[in-house]
């Protein structure tokens, strides 16, 4: 189904027998390198995970340059390359270069570049009532648990399909997680669609389906650093967000389920903020968070024409904005990074990364006032984020 093309000297699948259009220009002759080098999908092996399976890496590319790399276990973003203002490229994800170095050792709880489910973020002492009938499931953060549980979305081996998303190139990710899975009701069909276009965005479409009443909140969760990843901090990285409330936490980082202002505090980035400019202020949300983990309540929930988050890095000059359909953005500083993992880029130390994981608010099933986050037989969740990276 798949063509090969050479122009390129290497081995590459290109998708030109999917989109007429590309294929008749490259026919015709007059498919330059502009043509030909974009919508291509490279897949080639990643190694083994610790249960033997065998997992791929998939590369997105466009015409201008911009590369994502893709594996099949966890769904997980590897790197992904970004031109600065000068045109010169660097990895700006967190990443590792086979699936040993996400799987194993100390990065193998960071879930670097991962999907996330069933359940992104916290929910508290890991159950939740639904329908009058309680799910328990295990608590893998001290009494709550974290990002789906023991063996959540970014530790499963997702079938890969190569495809096209509003004619870009795409990979589509499928996971069918069992009912009862990490306590979850309902067997979960889930789709995740990465594509790149040639203006430079990442986008990343998820569906889901079930059999039973269940809940979910998806996402990714790549860390980013907009200079390069294994640069020291982000602390220098400037950030907007657009957000007039937050949802504080305890001390186990579960929410109150107060929605409170950001006006008067150090978690108000309406206006764009260097990130370290207040991050060791005395406030007792910081201290909680040790740093900034916070999820923040965006002021135009389900419009993806509005910029949600925007991150400026002003060394490199590049430019990351985010959109997405969902209500809500958890903004970490890697306040748990300590310098143990090593990947790609070197050394990946405190704070020298951020994610930016759009999502439905931590703990909502356990908080009534949230926006809900259940789903049930006959109707698709549908959500869609975008990662745009330019320059200044
Ligand atoms: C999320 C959480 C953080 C941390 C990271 C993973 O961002 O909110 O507290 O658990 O995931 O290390």
């Amino acid at each position: 189904m798949f063509s090969k093309h050479s122009c390129c000297g290497h081995r590459s699948r290109t998708v030109a027998a999917l989109f007429p259009a590309t294929a008749l220009a490259l026919l015709l002759g007059f498919g330059d390198n502009l043509v030909a080098q974009s919508h291509r999908l490279e897949k080639k092996s990643f190694g083994k995970t610790p249960d033997g399976v065998e997992v791929f890496l998939y590369t997105l590319k466009n015409a201008s340059g911009m590369e994502v790399k893709i594996t099949n276990f966890g769904g997980r973003i590897t790197a992904l390359q970004a031109p600065d203002r000068n045109r010169k490229f660097a990895d700006v994800v967190l990443g590792f270069d086979s699936v040993d170095g996400f799987a194993t050792g100390p990065a193998a709880g960071g879930y670097f570049g991962a999907l996330i489910g069933r359940y992104g973020n916290r929910l508290a002492h890991g159950r939740f009532t639904l329908d009058g009938h309680t799910y328990q499931g295990p608590t893998n953060e001290g009494t709550n648990m974290l990002h789906g549980g023991t063996s959540g979305f970014d530790k499963k081996v997702w079938t890969a399909k190569e495809t096209s998303s509003h004619g870009d190139p795409a990979l589509e990710l499928h996971y069918l997680s069992p009912d009862n899975q990490e306590g979850f009701p309902g067997n979960l069909n889930v789709t995740v669609r990465y594509s790149l276009d040639e203006k430079n965005g990442l986008r990343i479409d998820y569906t889901a389906t079930t059999d039973k009443a269940t809940v979910l909140n998806l996402t990714n969760h790549s860390y980013f650093n907009l200079e390069g990843a294994g640069s020291q901090t982000v602390l220098n990285e400037r950030l907007t967000i657009d957000a007039n409330r937050f949802t504080p936490v305890d001390a186990t980082l579960i929410p109150t389920g107060a929605i409170e202002n950001v006006a008067g505090t150090p978690v108000d980035f309406r206006k764009a903020t260097v990130i370290g400019s207040r991050i060791n202020e005395e406030n007792e949300q910081l201290k909680l968070g040790k740093g900034y983990d916070f999820n923040f309540v965006l002021n135009h929930p389900g419009d993806l024409s509005a910029v949600a988050v925007k991150v400026e890095d002003p060394k490199s000059g590049r430019v990351m904005e985010v959109f997405t359909t969902e209500p809500g953005v958890q903004f970490y500083t890697g306040n748990f990074l300590n310098g143990t993992v090593r990947g790609i880029g070197g050394v990946y130390a405190y704070r020298s990364a951020l994610c930016l994981e759009t999502q439905h608010f931590p703990d909502s099933p356990n908080h009534p006032n949230f926006p809900s986050t259940v789903l049930r037989p006959g109707k698709t969740f549908r959500s869609t984020t975008i990662y745009r990276f330019s320059t200044e």
